[in-house]
C-alpha cells in the first residue's frame, strides 16, 4: 500500500483547528448532494455529529501499512454492513471529505493534498468494499439477539445473555456493538464475556453510565424475551497474542468481561498457561462476578483470582497496586482491560515495573497497526 502519509498529515494540520467546521461542511454537503444517505445515520446526531468524520480521519491519519491493516479494515467493513452502507456510498463520502477540507483550509489547500487523500481513501475503500462483498455471501449484516437472562448484579452493573439467531463467529476477547430498540441506529461497543458456546449465546457485563443512552437502556429497560441487534465481532484482544506459559490478566470493573472470556477459552487447552486474574473494583459490593470466577478457578486448575478494592478505606488499593503487592512474577504476557484511564495508568506502571511494551496487550495497544479510540 503506497500512501503518502506525511502529505496527508501535513494537510490535515492545516484544517485541524477548524475541525468542527469541516464536520459541518462534510455532513451538510453529504446530505444535500446524496439525500438517501441521511437515513443511514442516527436521527439525532447532536454533539456526536462528527462520529463518522472523526473516526474516518483518525483511520486515515494513523494508517501504517502492517500485517493487521487489512484485517482491521475487513472488520470495519463487515461492521459497516449493519449501517446499510453500499459500495456506491464510498465515492460520495470520499468526495465530500476532500471538499470539506479544501473549503476550510483558508486558501492554503493544494491539489496534491486532494490527490494524496483521494489515493488513501480509495485504497481503504477498495479493501472495505471487497471485504464487505465477501462477507455478504456467508453472514448477516447484523444478528438478532433475544434476551434469555438479565440480572442486575449491583445497582449499576447488569449481566445479561442474548441468544443470536444465526451462528455468531467470534474469538474469546472480542467485542460486539449493540443497538437497542430504545435508541434506533445508535450502536455501542460491549465486550463478550464468554468463550464461544454451542448454543450461540453471548453474555455481556454492562455498567450504567449516568445519563448514558444505551447502557441505561440495557440495564434498566431490557427484559427477558426482548430483542436487540448485535453487530459483527470486532477487536484483537485474543489469547493468541500471548506466547508465554504464564499470563497475567488485569481488569478494571466490567473490563473483566473479555478477560474472563479468554480464561474460559484457555480451560479447554491441554497446555493452558498459568494465569493470574486481578479484578479491580471500587467497593467490595462491586465484585459482581465472584461466584462465576470461583467456579472458573476450580475448572481451570491453573488460575489464581485476586480482587483489589480501591475505595474502601481500610484496604484501598488499585488493581495494579495489588499486582505489585502480591509480587506477581511479570515474566510473560499481560492483558489489561478497563476504562481508558485505568488502561493508561496500569500500562505506565507495568512499563516502569520492567514489562516490555510488546508483552502488554490492550484493545488499542501501540503494537496494533491502527489505534482508533472510537
Ligand atoms: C471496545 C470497547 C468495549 C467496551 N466494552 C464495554 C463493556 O463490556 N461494558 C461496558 O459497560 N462498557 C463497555 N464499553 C463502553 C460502551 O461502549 C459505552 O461507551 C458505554 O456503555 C456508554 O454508552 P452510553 O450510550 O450509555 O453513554 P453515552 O450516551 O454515549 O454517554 C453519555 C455521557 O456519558 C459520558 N460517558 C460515556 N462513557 C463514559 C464512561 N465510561 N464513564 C464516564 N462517562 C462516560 C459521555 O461522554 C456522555 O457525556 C466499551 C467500549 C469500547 C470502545
Ligand atoms: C474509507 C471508508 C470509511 C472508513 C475508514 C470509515 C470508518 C468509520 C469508523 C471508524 C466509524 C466509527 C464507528 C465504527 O468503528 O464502526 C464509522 C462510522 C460510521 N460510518 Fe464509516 N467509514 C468509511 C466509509 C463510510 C461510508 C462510505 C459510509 C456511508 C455513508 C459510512 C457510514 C458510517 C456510519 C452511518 C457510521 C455511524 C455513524 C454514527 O453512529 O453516528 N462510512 N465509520
Amino acid at each position: 500500500m503506497s500512501i503518502d502519509i506525511e502529505l496527508i498529515r501535513r494537510s490535515w494540520s492545516l484544517v485541524e483547528p477548524a475541525a468542527a467546521k469541516v464536520a459541518a461542511h462534510f455532513y451538510g454537503k453529504l446530505f444535500a448532494d446524496h439525500p438517501g444517505v441521511r437515513e443511514l445515520f442516527p436521527p439525532a446526531m447532536g454533539d456526536q455529529r462528527d462520529r463518522l468524520l472523526g473516526a474516518l480521519t483518525r483511520v486515515v491519519l494513523n494508517l501504517e501499512a502492517g500485517p493487521g491493516l487489512v484485517d482491521y479494515l475487513g472488520q470495519l467493513a463487515r461492521d459497516h454492513r449493519k449501517y446499510g452502507v453500499r459500495p456506491e456510498h464510498y465515492p460520495a463520502v470520499g468526495a465530500c471529505l476532500i471538499a470539506a477540507m479544501r473549503a476550510n483550509a483558508a486558501g492554503s489547500w493544494r491539489p496534491e493534498y486532494s490527490e494524496a487523500w483521494a489515493e488513501a481513501y480509495q485504497t481503504i475503500a477498495d479493501v472495505m468494499i471487497k471485504a464487505a462483498a465477501q462477507d455478504e455471501a456467508g453472514a448477516p449484516a447484523s444478528w438478532i439477539g433475544t434476551v434469555v437472562a438479565h440480572e442486575m448484579r449491583t445497582p449499576e452493573i447488569v449481566v445479561f445473555t442474548v441468544q443470536a439467531d444465526y451462528p455468531y463467529p467470534y474469538r474469546a476477547g472480542q467485542y460486539a456493538t449493540l443497538q437497542t430498540p430504545h435508541w434506533p441506529k445508535i450502536w455501542r461497543s460491549y465486550s463478550i464475556a464468554n468463550a464461544p458456546r454451542a448454543d450461540n449465546t453471548l453474555t455481556f457485563h454492562v455498567r450504567v453510565v449516568p445519563g448514558g443512552w444505551v447502557s441505561t437502556a440495557l440495564a434498566r429497560h431490557l427484559r427477558v424475551g426482548d430483542s436487540l441487534l448485535v453487530g459483527p465481532p470486532r477487536g484483537s484482544l485474543v489469547l493468541e497474542r500471548a506466547t508465554s506459559p504464564h499470563v497475567v490478566l488485569i481488569a478494571g470493573g466490567t473490563g473483566l468481561a473479555p478477560l474472563k472470556a479468554i480464561v474460559q477459552e484457555s480451560v479447554s487447552l491441554p497446555d493452558r498457561p498459568l494465569m493470574d486474574l486481578f479484578h479491580g473494583v471500587r467497593h467490595d459490593a462491586d465484585a459482581y462476578d465472584e461466584a462465576d470466577l470461583m467456579d472458573l478457578r476450580n475448572r481451570h486448575g491453573r488460575l489464581r483470582v485476586v480482587h483489589a478494592v480501591s475505595h474502601d478505606h481500610y484496604r484501598g488499593e488499585t488493581v495494579i497496586d495489588a499486582v505489585e503487592r502480591h509480587r506477581v512474577y511479570l515474566d510473560g504476557d499481560v492483558f489489561v482491560c478497563g476504562s481508558t484511564d485505568m488502561v493508561r495508568e496500569t500500562t505506565d506502571r507495568l512499563l516502569r515495573m520492567g514489562v516490555s511494551a510488546g508483552r502488554i496487550h490492550t484493545e488499542f495497544s501501540p503494537d496494533t497497526p491502527i489505534s482508533v479510540g472510537v
